[in-house]
């Protein structure tokens, strides 16, 4: 672990190296295209493209739930805040520094704010949204932890009040058993003191789910298709991009929008640094990406499940999108 302190107020702990990413990233592709049905983990759409697109994708018509999310954080920050009176926040998946700053004003109103940790897998992104809110909030102390949330919550620094924030939805990205897992494994790292804010999606009408996955302006499916740009630029792959088109899919079942990629023709793709020649079939499909969309209750039981314990729910008005406010149980 390497640690850089550009300032008092300003330190970055880097859990995950450059190395680190690119093994995990052999290994994805490996298994994923290796396997009988294809896929690739969500998490390698976010380069500097792809991240860009997120936020294009953010501010789509059909693209519900970051304004829904932020219309809910706009009302309830402080009642969150003094719910927690916490004094330092942790933000997984750090984000848009836009939500995070209506927490963060909420807490700092109270007078008790003092710590932001921001944790995300991308250190460029951090060290710029870090070292901007030092500049902006006076006296904060900014801890950002670079690191993968599967792997490295244990390098989420500890001591006073935390309220730990998971938004956006990104939840929706794990399948169950993963969900439970992961909530599980947070839960252990935290305190009586903590709390979790949990923002996610809900289950709703379908053809607005599919809309907002699958917008008319095409930009999901640039950033869809962005996943095979990251894998010929990172593992010298010759994806011909335009050969694969932009499927979206809402199963009814797992209540989860499924993106998937289809192969317009029968094709075979070179990915030159790990040696591997993949066959698509015409109308193969690769899955990238699941996105489960929640009930206030399921949401309820998979914490509960954890061993946290919900203390509130906030829905928007047609029961858009969720926060739950939740505190880790007693130890078991
Ligand atoms: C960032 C994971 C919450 O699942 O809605 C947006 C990603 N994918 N459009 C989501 C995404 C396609 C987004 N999350």
């Amino acid at each position: 672990m390497v640690t850089t302190s550009s300032s008092p107020a300003l330190t970055v702990d880097v859990h995950l190296e450059a190395r680190d990413l690119r093994a995990a990233l052999e290994r994805d592709v490996r298994s994923g295209l290796g396997a009988a049905r294809k896929s690739l983990p969500p998490t390698w759409f976010y380069d500097e493209a792809g991240s860009k697109l997120f936020e294009e994708i953010t501010e789509l018509p059909e693209y519900y739930p970051t304004r829904a999310e932020r219309a809910l954080l706009g009302l309830y920050a402080a009642d969150i805040a003094s719910l927690t009176r916490s004094d330092t926040l942790v933000e997984l998946g750090a984000g848009s520094c836009e939500k995070t700053r209506l927490l963060l004003d909420a807490l700092a109103r109270r007078g008790e704010l003092g710590r932001y940790v921001p944790f995300d897998v991308s250190a460029d992104f951090l060290r710029e949204s870090a070292a901007t809110l030092v500049r902006e909030y006076d006296g904060l102390q900014v801890h950002a932890v670079v690191g993968d949330f599967l792997r490295h919550l244990d390098a989420i620094p500890g001591g006073g009040r935390r309220l730990v924030a998971f938004l956006g939805g990104t939840i929706g990205n794990l399948v169950p058993a993963q969900r439970v897992g992961f909530l599980a494994a947070l839960r252990a790292t935290m305190g009586p003191a903590d709390h979790l804010l949990l923002g996610a999606d809900l289950v709703k009408d379908a053809g607005r789910i599919v809309a907002a996955y699958d917008d008319s302006a095409g930009v999901t499916a640039r950033f869809n298709r962005n996943v095979l740009n990251v894998v010929n630029r990172e593992l010298d792959a010759d994806f011909v991009v335009e050969r694969f088109a932009h499927a979206v899919r809402w199963d009814p079942v797992a209540r989860w929008i499924e993106m998937r990629l289809r192969s317009d023709r029968d094709q075979l793709v070179h990915v030159g640094a790990l040696g591997l020649t993949v066959p698509f079939a015409r109308d193969e499909e690769l899955l990238t990406e699941i996105s489960a969309k929640f009930t206030p209750s399921g949401i309820g039981r998979e914490l509960a499940r954890a061993g946290f314990v919900v203390e509130r729910q906030w829905g928007a008005e047609e029961g858009e999108f969720l926060l739950t406010l939740a505190h880790p149980g007693p130890r078991r």
